[in-house]
């Protein structure tokens, strides 16, 4: 049977762990050939071979979203290795430290910005290029539901979210005309090593707090976010750019 990304070349970076290994798994099951990249060769090489065990296409290639020289390289590897770049989720992602404002270590400020922010330019704006040279292409970026409101203890991160949007929006109105469409997905709170370092652990007053957040009472689950980026990549979205996703159980409808 066809499937939606039959052919595509797709890239997920923060593809090592929770939503981008999942992104990664499922744009792979749905037929594309996928570069799987991290900062962590380790975890990014796990996702890889998951991908490839379950009989998909992945190569792993290491890079820091927050170094343009190689965001640069992760392009231009994708490029020599494919050919071009048909979709891209710009997914890396750190949560950084928990305090308000005024105590808010400017360390971990400039961490969350550089990674959540400032990559995902930077990866654009790579992408962007190879995309122009190709056929066009769809980019989702990770935003998060906290794109959308605030929340207590991560300012860098809230602002970083609500900037991802910003940025999306902009450069969905800067290519529209050039064949490049791009999203964003706005996901509640998901159950990934993310949350579990930052001590939200299903069983904690903190997990069931969170999960009374969300209109259906719970957490996602890393592939729900999964299948929206992969309908974003895929043609089956053709007419949606611009547009940030929310996917968060009801979080952002109260
Ligand atoms: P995670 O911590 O499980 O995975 C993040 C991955 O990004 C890791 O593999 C890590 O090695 C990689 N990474 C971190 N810094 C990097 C860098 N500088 N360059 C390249 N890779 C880097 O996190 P999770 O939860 O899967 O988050 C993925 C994305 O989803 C992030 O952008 C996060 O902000 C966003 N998100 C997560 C939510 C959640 O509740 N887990 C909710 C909404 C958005």
């Amino acid at each position: 049977m066809d499937q939606p990304l039959d052919g595509k070349i797709a890239l997920v970076t923060g593809a090592g762990s929770g939503i981008g290994r999942a992104c990664a798994l499922a744009l792979a099951r749905a037929g594309a050939a996928v570069v799987v990249s991290d900062i962590s060769a380790g975890q990014g090489e796990q996702t890889a071979r998951a991908i490839a065990e379950a009989g998909g296409a992945a190569q792993f290639v290491r890079a820091d979203v927050t170094d343009a020289r190689q965001v640069e390289a992760l392009i231009r590897a994708t490029v020599q290795a494919h050919g071009r770049l048909d979709a891209a989720c710009n997914n890396a992602g750190v949560l950084g430290a928990q305090a308000r404002l005024a105590d808010y270590p400017e360390e971990s400020w400039g961490q969350v910005i550089a990674t959540n922010l400032t990559g995902v330019w930077l990866c654009m704006k790579y992408e962007i290029g190879a995309m122009l040279a190709g056929r066009g292409g769809a980019i989702v970026n990770m935003a998060s539901v906290l794109g959308t409101v605030g929340f207590p203890s991560v300012g860098p991160y809230v602002a970083a979210k609500h900037g991802v949007i910003g940025l999306t929006k902009t450069a969905a109105l800067e290519y529209a005309r050039q064949g490049i469409r791009v999203n964003a997905v706005c996901p509640g709170f998901i159950a990934t090593p993310l949350l579990e370092q930052a001590g939200i652990r299903e069983g904690t007053d903190q997990y069931a707090r969170i999960a009374s957040r969300h209109a259906m009472r719970r957490l996602g689950e890393p592939d729900e976010v999964a299948e929206a980026v992969v309908w974003l990549c895929s043609g089956a979205s053709s007419f949606v750019t611009g547009h940030a996703l929310m996917v968060d159980g009801g979080f952002a409808a109260q």
